[in-house]
Formats: C-alpha cells, structure tokens, sequence
C-alpha cells in the first residue's frame, strides 16, 4: 500500500469504533496520561482540538485544567502558512472556527505560548508504527511544529502522540520531512520508542 492508500485504512479503522468505544479509550488515555512524570506538578502544555473519528479530546483536556495545567491549543498560523501557532486556553478565551471548521482560540497576541514554553505536546495522528514513525492528516503540520525538538533545540519538551490502538501498524513508509514520535498513548499502554 502507498501513503495515501494506507492513510484511508487507517482513517476507516478508525471510523470502525462506536463514540462509547471512543469516550472509553480517551478515559484510558486520559489515565495514562496522568501517571506520566511530566505532570505530576502544574504544567504548561498544549493539546489539539479532536474532529471527526479522532481520540476524544474535551474531557482530557478539561481534566488536565482541572488538575492545575495550564492548556494551549493550536491555531493556523495567520502570516506563516503551514504553520501552527499556540495559544493559551482560559476563561475569557473567544472561540472561531479555522478554514478547515476547527474551532480554535481567537488570535491574541498575549495568549501566545511559545513552544520553548510548553513541556508536553499532544499530538493527533492517524497511523504509527514499532519505531515512533507517525502519519498525520497530509498537511504536514505537526511535522513542522516538530522540526525544531527533532533538531534538539526544545529540549524540554515533550511530544506525545494520542492514538487509539487501531492505529497502530507495524511498519510506516517515511518521507525525509517526517518527524518520529518518541512516545505514544492509546487505551491500552503507553508505547515508549526512546532509547
Ligand atoms: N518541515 C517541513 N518543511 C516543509 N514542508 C514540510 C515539512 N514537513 C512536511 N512538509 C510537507 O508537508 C506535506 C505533507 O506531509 P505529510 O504527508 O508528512 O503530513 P502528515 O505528517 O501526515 O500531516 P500532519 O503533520 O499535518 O499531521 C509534504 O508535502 C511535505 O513536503
Ligand atoms: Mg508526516
């Protein structure tokens, strides 16, 4: 299969699971999440908006608030095409929808939250497999959000992917541009491709 053929499997895989298969992984992500050791004290971390079949991702990033983090979500960024900007999510936050119907955080130059800021990343995907590789929506969004961590120069951030375990395949093809993951959460484990 090709990029683009596997990438339709997986995104039917994904459409397979029923919302109460979906509402119970994000409970289990969510669980996971929590026992990582990056957030066992307040921090400043950025998640995504999920749309479509995607892992679930209001009541986790509601709990991650609720357990004293301060969350970030990206927007398209307005001059830098292709690129993601985070801001940081609060009360007052006023909310729109971006040209692909994602709502996101209205752009104010103080919400913004500068990558070197932030100590976790979550990270949607549709595919990943044995070695951390990802394949995301075909933007290539996240792979240039990440250009500079897999260059070593955030070094106190860390990506984590979220994913629901049928998305998981052995072997990914991988283009010069993507960006492997070092950890991924699904309901069942968190996968560890470190070391
Ligand atoms: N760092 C980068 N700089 C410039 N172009 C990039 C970069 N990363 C990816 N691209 C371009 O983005 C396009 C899509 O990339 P790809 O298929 O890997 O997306 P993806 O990883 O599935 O999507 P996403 O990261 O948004 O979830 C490719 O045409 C690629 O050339
Ligand atoms: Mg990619």
């Amino acid at each position: 299969m090709d990029r683009q053929q596997l990438r339709k499997h997986l995104l039917k895989q994904r459409q397979a699971l029923t919302s109460q298969q979906r509402n119970h992984g994000a409970a289990q992500v969510l669980a996971h999440l929590s026992q990582l050791p990056e957030l066992q004290r307040p921090r400043r971390l950025a998640s995504y908006h999920s749309v479509r079949a995607e892992l679930p991702t209001a009541a986790i990033n509601t709990s991650l608030q609720q357990q004293g983090h301060q969350l970030a979500l990206p927007v398209l960024h307005p001059v830098n095409t292709n690129h993601l900007l985070f801001l940081h999510v609060h009360a007052g936050t006023c909310w729109q929808n971006n040209s692909y119907g994602i709502p996101e955080p209205r752009l104010a130059c103080t919400d913004i939250v500068p990558l070197a800021e932030l100590t976790l990343l979550l990270v949607p995907l549709v595919g990943f497999d044995n070695n951390g590789n990802r394949m995301g929506m075909g933007g290539g969004f996240y792979d240039r959000t990440l250009a500079a961590w897999h260059a070593g120069q955030l070094p106190h951030l860390h990506p984590i992917g979220l994913a629901f375990d049928c998305q998981h395949v052995e072997r990914l093809p991988n283009e010069a541009w993507d960006v492997p993951l070092p950890r991924v959460i699904t309901p069942a484990k968190i996968w560890d491709f470190r070391s």
